[in-house]
């Protein structure tokens, strides 16, 4: 098949790419590299061995778009392209409405105007909000999300739900991400944050590696077994086989399809400190500080229905997450061409 990858020069996309293309798979990639490098997808060309048709263009863009996919006829879009840093939206609510539900109308009208019938789809846990007690599972109601990330989220669901009702012809596959992290084994791709990180894992390789003093964890007070929060930490490679794994089902399916792609198994924040400097020999200093506004203390998946619906199950364990993680910060100081600017 021939898969178009919308923002697939990301973190996500880019180690997506190189498992579409070891499944045989052709890959299409369209990104206006607001947060990413065309070099992560040279590295997967080098690394796969196989080229990648690469155009940078905005996924807003209606008429960049449907030239792209004009030309190229995929077989399946796979939805990557948005902006995705919590405190951010937080700060610039219109911004993030704009460009995540803008590239996601752009994408399904281009689809509409090429015959392309095929969409997977970048959500995330985020949607289950306050309401739904972990472990999530998919016939829960989506709940209140604490950001305007977040709802961009479950509004774009909705979007694209409504689409599958007015085209029966369509596939529409939600896939709900939990905490994604690690690299490719080769340390060759990886997660390239610019600025600080938001996230956990980075901030944990960015002070192992020298560059931050030391990590603060947000509240130890939680009621969990350490007093810290509990997530589902999923290894990118797994989270990689997942699309592969849902796009191939999207051929023989119509409708739509919810599925989480998570493992199941919650980690403390201490755990992933603990795991880390055993795994990779290496200090982590850390404060325990006061908690984060909008986390919740305890969120991890249901992961059956991705193992029944798409025999698709997480293989990794936090161990080879904190050693992959750590491989490509070692020999990426500064990820792709030292590209962050700092905030
Ligand atoms: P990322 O920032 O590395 O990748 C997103 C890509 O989209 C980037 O390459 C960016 O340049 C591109 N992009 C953004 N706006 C665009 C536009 N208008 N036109 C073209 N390209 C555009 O993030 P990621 O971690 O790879 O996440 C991929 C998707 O998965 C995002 O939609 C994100 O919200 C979602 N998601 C990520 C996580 C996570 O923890 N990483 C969790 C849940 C959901
Ligand atoms: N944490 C720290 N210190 C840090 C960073 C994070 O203690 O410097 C803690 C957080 O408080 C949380 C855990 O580490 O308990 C994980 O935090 P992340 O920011 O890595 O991930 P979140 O679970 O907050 O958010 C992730 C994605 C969001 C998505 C959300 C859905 O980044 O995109 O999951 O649950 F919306």
């Amino acid at each position: 098949m021939k898969i178009l990858l919308a923002g697939g020069a990301g973190y996500i996309g880019s180690h997506t790419s190189a498992a579409l293309l070891e499944s045989g798979h052709d890959v299409v990639v369209l990104d206006n590299y607001d947060n990413s490098s065309p070099e992560a997808i040279k590295r997967v060309e080098k690394l796969t061995g196989k080229p990648v048709s690469l155009y940078e263009a905005d996924a807003t863009d209606s008429k960049a778009v449907f030239d792209i996919m004009n030309k190229e006829k995929p077989d399946c879009v796979i939805h990557f392209a948005g902006l995705k840093a919590v405190g951010e939206s937080i700060k610039q609510p219109l911004r993030y409405y704009r460009n995540n539900i803008d590239t996601t109308l752009t994408l399904l009208e281009c689809m509409e105007k090429t015959g392309c019938k095929k969409i997977v789809f970048s959500s995330s846990a985020t949607v289950y909000g306050e309401e739904n007690p972990a472990p999530c599972n998919e016939e829960m109601r989506k709940g209140s999300c604490t950001n305007p990330y977040g709802w961009t989220k479950s509004m774009m669901e909705q979007i694209l739900q409504d689409a599958a009702v007015a085209d029966p012809r369509l596939t529409v596959i939600l896939l709900r991400y939990f905490n994604p992290i690690g690299a490719h084994p080769s340390g060759q791709i990886g997660e390239n944050p610019r600025g600080i990180p938001n996230n956990l894992m980075p901030y944990i390789t960015q002070v192992a590696v020298g560059k931050r003093e030391k990590l603060t964890v947000f509240g130890g007070d939680y009621d969990t077994p350490d007093g810290t929060c509990l997530r589902d930490y999923i290894h990118i490679m797994d989270l990689a086989d997942g699309h592969v794994k849902a796009v191939e089902f999207s051929q023989n399916h119509k409708g739509v399809e919810i599925i989480n792609l998570g493992t199941g198994q919650p980690y403390s924040v201490l755990d992933m400190v603990n795991t880390f400097q055993k795994e990779n020999n290496i200090r982590v200093p850390y404060e325990i500080g006061p908690r984060r506004g909008g986390d919740l203390p305890v969120v991890y998946a249901d992961a059956g229905k991705a193992e029944k619906l798409l025999g698709w199950k997480a293989k990794r364990n936090l161990a080879d997450m904190c050693r992959d993680s750590w491989r490509w910060q070692k020999n990426n100081p500064n990820g792709y061409d030292g590209l962050e600017i700092e905030k």
